[in-house]
């Protein structure tokens, strides 16, 4: 478990944006494919349709316009960007697809890293990257969530495929002196309880020489356990934001703004009633683009920030979790210009 110490510098929000594929599957397209129906996917989930990686687009793509856009927001010059840290499972390479990222923004100066969290990446991210900025060595940050599960989802699998879709967000985010826009945050993992929700690499080793074998590189498609992870979200999410709040002093009704991982209407409707937060407060856009994973984060914080639904100096109670198992949440005020 990690959680904050007094910062000696403070963490502003400035920026955000996001980017999703063109290609939209509705819940009855995806009927088409497996025995699944509308009914049951929106009643369980809250999700309506998802949006899929085409030929013409890459995850590289979308990451880099969702950074972008946080970018234009902050009104920054790419030059004067010091880290870049692109939380994803899906990397279009395994040695880290945010070096290319950076190369796209012209962002020369800045040093750029992947991070592996799963559906807790982009909170994983942030928190990285505000220990940078905390501790005086950088300024300005870029954290991008992106994932593209489309990839690794079993198709035929009605009891994953409907659940998931790609997107990418990203947020801006500078050091600053005075006001601080995270207020607190922890993070926590249990590797005991990983078996339930996996994208593992398989056991296939081939000849190489005699006598010697080699490990293919390859990976089998995403297996989960729902209920484990359901039962695992609405348990240890109201724990952990229920201690961010004590530890502040701040009572649930001073929230603006619920801002969760977007995996489940269910799992967001029950996290917010254990804190009596009422549902025009509770951010989801679910019903359209389902669990884009490490996305989900930014890609709701943006499009509330963009329609005027959060606006400067809103306090928002941010929670993720997901595979590992991995979860954290973060209390933070939003600064953009919005
Ligand atoms: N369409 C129709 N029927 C279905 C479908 C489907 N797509 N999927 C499952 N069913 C059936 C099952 O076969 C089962 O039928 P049976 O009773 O005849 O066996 C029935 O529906 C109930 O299935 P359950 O799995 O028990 O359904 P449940 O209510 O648990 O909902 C769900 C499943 C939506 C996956 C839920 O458990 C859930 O949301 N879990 C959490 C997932 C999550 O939050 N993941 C986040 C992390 S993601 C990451 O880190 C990458």
């Amino acid at each position: 478990m990690i959680s904050n110490s007094q910062c000696d510098r403070g963490i502003s929000f400035v920026g955000c944006g996001s980017a999703t594929p063109q290609k939209i599957i509705t819940n009855d397209q995806l009927s088409q494919r497996v025995d699944t129906n509308d009914e049951w996917i929106q009643s369980r989930t809250g999700i309506g349709e998802r949006r899929v990686i085409s030929e013409n687009e890459s995850l590289i793509d979308l990451a880099t316009h969702a950074a972008l856009n946080a970018v234009k927001m902050a009104n920054w010059d790419v030059k004067t960007i010091d880290l870049i840290i692109l939380a994803t499972s899906t990397p279009e390479d395994l040695f880290g697809s945010s070096p290319k990222i950076q190369s796209n923004l012209g962002a020369s100066n800045a040093v750029a890293f992947d991070l592996t969290a799963a559906c807790s990446g982009f909170l994983f991210a942030l928190i990285t990257a505000s220990q940078y900025l905390a501790s005086g060595s950088m300024k300005r940050a870029v954290v991008i969530g992106a994932d593209q599960l489309s990839k690794w989802v079993d198709w035929d699998d009605r009891k994953t495929c409907v659940l998931f879709g790609d997107g990418a967000g990203a947020v801006a985010v500078e050091a600053v002196n005075d006001e601080t826009g995270l207020i607190g945050y922890d993070l926590k993992s249990d590797g005991s309880k990983g078996d339930c929700l996996n994208l593992s690499q398989s056991n296939n080793f081939l000849d190489l020489i005699p006598g010697a074998s080699y490990q293919k590189g390859e990976y089998f498609p995403i297996k989960m356990q729902g209920k484990e992870v359901y039962k695992f979200a609405v348990r240890e999410v109201p724990i952990i934001l229920g201690e961010i709040l004590d530890k502040y002093q701040i009572k649930s009704d001073k929230i603006d703004w619920l801002l969760l991982h977007q995996a489940n209407q269910r799992i967001l409707d029950a996290v917010a009633s254990r804190f009596s937060i009422p549902s025009e407060k509770v951010l989801s856009n679910l019903k359209f683009y389902g669990n884009t994973s490490a996305a989900t984060i930014p890609l709701m914080l943006d499009e509330a920030v963009r329609d005027q639904r959060i606006k400067s100096g809103d306090l928002i109670a941010c929670s993720g979790f997901g595979a590992g198992l991995s979860w954290g949440a973060a209390l933070f005020y939003w600064h953009g210009p919005y």
